[in-house]
């Protein structure tokens, strides 16, 4: 069975919406370790748009299962890894403009740049994956540079409509999910997984680990609400309840 890693990076966004102190990613993680999560997954955006260094601070000593932190091929960014220490590192593209991650890491395209970042982090003792199209040439050139893991990009399949096109993306998962375990590259996969689509992905052979957030958190949100409202209603029905002072 796969591990399932929990992005809490939503956590983070509706916190800086306000600019305030909650809600609280630390806070998350600790919930989501209860309710079982294998792993905790950040974004530490150039931007800081949701994760502040702040959080990598405290979440590098308090979560318990692995920690492991989405990261552009960044010099600043490969060196604050290096001193927080994750369990992993998952080297993503970043484009400032983008709402989330679109596409995977143009691995083929820059194997120097991308090499010379996992050698750093590698030296440094961090385990790291690639976030990876279902693309053959990708797949190879990840292959070359020897990580630990690759992190296959489910967007496409998670927004084809259900029939012959979702399929046709789900075999190009599989096919790249095969060449990968083949040279013993751990498989991961992530974005836009949801409580339907993850069950073929988490059928894929050999499938290591699942980077899931959106959909968690959207459904904490929801199973939440009925009682985040009767808490507020106890709330104020106690105030009226209260003697007056006199
Ligand atoms: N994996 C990677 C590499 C990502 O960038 C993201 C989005 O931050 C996810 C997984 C999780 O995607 P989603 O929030 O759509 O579940």
């Amino acid at each position: 069975m796969p591990r399932l890693g929990v992005n809490i990076d939503h956590v983070a966004t509706l916190r800086q919406a306000r600019g305030g102190r909650e809600p609280d990613p630390v806070w998350a993680a600790a919930l989501a370790e209860l309710g079982g999560a294998d792993g905790i997954t950040i974004h530490l955006r150039e931007d800081r748009r949701h994760i502040q260094d702040r959080d990598l601070r405290l979440l590098r000593e308090t979560v318990q299962v692995r920690l492991n932190l989405e990261m552009a091929v960044a010099p600043e960014i490969v060196e604050q890894a290096i001193q927080a220490k994750p369990d992993q590192v998952t080297l993503v593209p970043e484009r400032r403009e983008e709402l989330t991650t679109e596409g995977g890491l143009d691995v083929a395209g820059q194997v120097d740049r991308v090499g010379e970042a996992v050698r750093r982090l590698v030296d440094s003792g961090i385990e790291v994956s690639l976030f990876i199209d279902p693309d053959p040439r990708q797949v190879e050139a990840t292959i070359a540079l020897g990580v630990a893991a690759a992190e296959l990009h489910t967007g496409r399949y998670a927004e084809a409509p259900e029939g012959p096109e979702r399929l046709r993306e789900l075999e190009a998962l599989s096919r790249s999910g095969e060449a990968l375990v083949a040279a013993r590259i751990g498989l991961h996969a992530g974005h836009g997984l949801n409580y339907r689509n993850v069950i073929d992905v988490a059928l894929i052979p050999r499938m290591a680990e699942l980077n899931i957030g959106h959909s968690i958190i959207c459904r904490a949100v929801l199973v939440g609400l009925t009682r985040a409202v009767r808490e507020m209603k106890d709330a104020i029905d106690r105030a009226s309840a209260a003697p007056i002072d006199c």
